[in-house]
């Protein structure tokens, strides 16, 4: 392809270290569509004839049907997706095939392929996300009243609803959807026409194969539009976020699945047993999207590491951006699926979940609150009598709400009977109906406005 200037084949070494086309004819139908738009172009400006473009035309859709089909013969000798297309096109139509690369570079052309690729990807992984809101919408709906402990530093710290425990995830999730559709509207910039990266000195029209590609525009500096790897970083930032969600909620299903807990179970359709303890229900999916966070992150830092010394305009080093890309992609898609199908196997043990919530002087909030309320202490005064309560209730070993009317009188004279009204782990939530809060009341309002908000569904 290059081989005018060079007498002698590269080393076995040289040709193992350049090929990519072991991971890059993943971008095949991104390169053709490509190659499709370019030759469009080149015939509309006159730069090639309209015959020579129906044969490259012709011959593309073929090289695309034999790849699809399985038949199509890579080589590494070829190194890349875009030369092995070029040059199959070429054995099959001759020499028109040649015409192709007029006014093109593979520098612009893996650039523009990248970003096809990427926009692709988004537009897979965007409705992915609204089916995991739906199904975390679906099931916050399914257990709005359902009480639970809400932890904070792991500890009991006061009742929630797991309805409003799931609309955190789907907040979360909200805001990757923004971030993700934000990349897109930034990278929907079309490269082509940077040829190798000064520009052509044919009259092509950059505007024409942007358009046909549906980007927004055609790149505004040659130089930047076959240097620019910005889109594939913040993909993956976008990915690197939105895995950590997950892997969130992952730890958060191990926890609540562990024999301590027994929050909730998965089914057989999403745990593994042991080999060797036939009593064992792992809940595996969840760690391997916990785990797999890691890979994702990881492809993260080494697209900012492979891009941060490189001089502009293109280096090979950028080569290095496609099995990090890919990678974090599938593994990411793999992630939100898997936590889509156990947010809908899950099944929660609302017993266990409000026996838990029950313990540990979980509503002691409420009780101090009531004495502001009802009282009128300072909270402070409010948060200290409370806390001797707790103190006398748990040297009896009780609840509070097992305490003597007698007994809290002791601590602070002004409670009265009312008081035993505020300290069940069921008036605790349905009290908590300030905007954003637990009560079921909320719950059942936020889901109806996460349908609107997120799935464009009227409640
Ligand atoms: N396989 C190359 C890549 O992925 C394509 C661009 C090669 N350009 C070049 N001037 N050698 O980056």
């Amino acid at each position: 392809m290059w081989g005018g200037r060079y007498k002698l084949g590269p080393s076995e070494i040289m040709e193992k270290i350049n090929a990519s086309i072991g991971f890059d004819k993943r971008l095949y139908a991104q390169d053709i569509a490509g190659s499709v738009a370019h030759a469009d172009m080149l015939v509309a400006q006159k730069i090639i004839t309209a015959k020579d473009g129906r044969a490259i035309k012709a011959g593309l859709a073929k090289v695309k049907a034999e790849i699809e089909a399985g038949t199509f013969k890579f080589s590494t000798k070829l190194e890349d997706i875009h030369f092995n297309v070029e040059q199959r096109l070429t054995d099959l139509i001759g020499p028109a095939g040649g015409r192709l690369h007029t006014a093109r570079s593979r520098n612009d052309q893996v650039a523009l392929d990248v970003r096809l690729w990427v926009r692709d990807a988004i537009d897979r992984i965007e409705p992915m996300l609204a089916d995991l809101q739906a199904a975390l919408i679906d099931r916050a709906e399914e257990y709005a009243s359902t009480i639970m402990p809400g932890f904070t530093h792991l500890q009991t710290a006061q009742p929630i609803t797991f309805g409003h425990h799931l609309m955190a995830y789907v907040e979360m999730v909200g805001r990757d959807r923004s971030r993700f559709a934000d990349c897109r509207k930034r990278m929907n910039e079309s490269p082509l026409g940077a040829a190798a990266l000064a520009g052509s000195p044919h009259p092509i029209d950059p505007r024409k194969t942007a358009k046909a590609l549906r980007f927004d525009g055609p790149m505004a500096n040659s130089l930047d539009a076959v240097s620019d790897r910005d889109y594939v970083i913040e993909f993956i930032a976008a990915s690197s976020m939105t895995a950590v969600h997950l892997s969130r909620l992952s730890e958060e299903i191990v926890i609540w699945c562990s024999a301590p807990f027994r929050f909730i179970a998965l089914s057989d359709a999403f745990t593994t047993g042991s080999s060797i303890m036939p009593q064992k229900r792992n809940p595996d999916a969840a760690e391997l999207a916990r785990g797999k966070t890691g890979r994702i992150v990881g492809a993260f830092v080494a697209l900012c590491m492979v891009l941060k010394g490189l001089p502009l305009t293109y280096g090979k080093d950028m080569q290095e951006d496609k099995e990090p890309l890919f990678d974090a992609a599938d593994s990411l898609e793999l992630c939100i699926a898997a936590m889509a199908g156990m947010v809908r196997d899950l099944k929660a043990n609302p017993e266990r979940m409000r026996a838990v919530a029950s313990a540990d002087y979980s509503v002691a909030t409420d009780l101090a609150d009531w004495l502001v309320r009802e009282v009128g202490l300072p909270f402070r005064q409010a948060h200290h009598a409370t806390g001797a309560l707790v103190a006398k209730a748990s040297e009896k070993g009780v609840d509070l709400g097992e305490l003597s009317l007698a007994e809290m009188q002791a601590v602070e004279p002004a409670i009265t009977k009312g008081v035993y009204g505020v300290l069940t782990v069921e008036a605790s939530v349905k009290a908590r109906k300030s905007l954003g809060g637990t009560a079921p009341a909320n719950v059942e309002r936020a889901v109806k406005e996460a349908r609107r908000r997120f799935l464009g569904r009227r409640g």
